[in-house]
């Protein structure tokens, strides 16, 4: 089959997106990526949860959320009592962006024209799933949900409404946690009270 060279045309299915996204030369950032990584979780998710895009090990497992920065995820979904396959975890951009150092892949930051290359993807997962709230991991995620930059040290913890209704809990990237200047046992305690926000969303 021929590169998907436009992610504008809608899929019927989610199975259908992830055949299309697997083609998708949109942008670049594609033909040098393991594989593209789709969303993941329950068809009918009520909360849709958008990291920014995979790392290292989800370019090489094609899951979303299965590196370092997955096991804070799965820690503070353990935390709040959500199971995992309950919810549809996906990316804003999916192809992991790195730069090669030595033998290691450096992760990179996804910039905008990546952003919106794949943006028509994700609205496309959004579309099918049909959650009833979503939430923003971090700058990439909030900036492609709501289609405006938005600073996130002051957004964290509140609901945004998007274009078409859906409200957008915005907080930080589980990896932000990593690298952040508090002790990682406080910002993980203050980034799972940001997600508690969207229990309301779960029922
Ligand atoms: N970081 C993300 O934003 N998404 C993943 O899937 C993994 C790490």
């Amino acid at each position: 089959p021929p590169p998907v060279t436009d992610a504008a045309a809608a899929p019927a299915t989610l199975a259908e997106l992830g055949q299309a996204l697997s083609r998708c030369r949109a942008c670049p950032i594609g033909q040098h990526a393991t594989q593209a990584v789709a969303g993941e979780g329950a068809p009918g998710a009520r909360l849709m949860l958008v990291g920014e895009q995979p790392g290292d090990q989800e370019d090489l497992q094609g899951r979303p959320f299965v590196g370092p920065a997955g096991q804070l995820l799965d820690r503070a979904l353990a935390q709040l009592g959500w199971p995992r396959q309950a919810l549809y975890l996906t990316n804003a951009v999916k192809h992991f962006k790195f730069e090669p150092r030595g033998k290691r892949r450096m992760h990179k930051t996804a910039g905008q024209r990546e952003a919106a290359a794949c943006g028509p993807w994700l609205e496309h997962e959004i579309a099918l799933v049909r959650p009833a709230a979503l939430v923003a991991l971090g700058a990439t995620a909030a900036r492609a949900l709501l289609g405006r930059p938005v600073a996130v040290t002051e957004a964290r913890g509140q609901w945004l409404p998007r274009f078409d209704g859906l409200p957008v809990l915005v907080t930080l990237h589980p990896a932000a946690l990593l690298r952040g200047d508090a002790e990682l046992e406080d910002a993980f305690a203050a980034w799972a009270a940001d997600l508690a926000r969207a229990t309301e969303h779960l029922a």
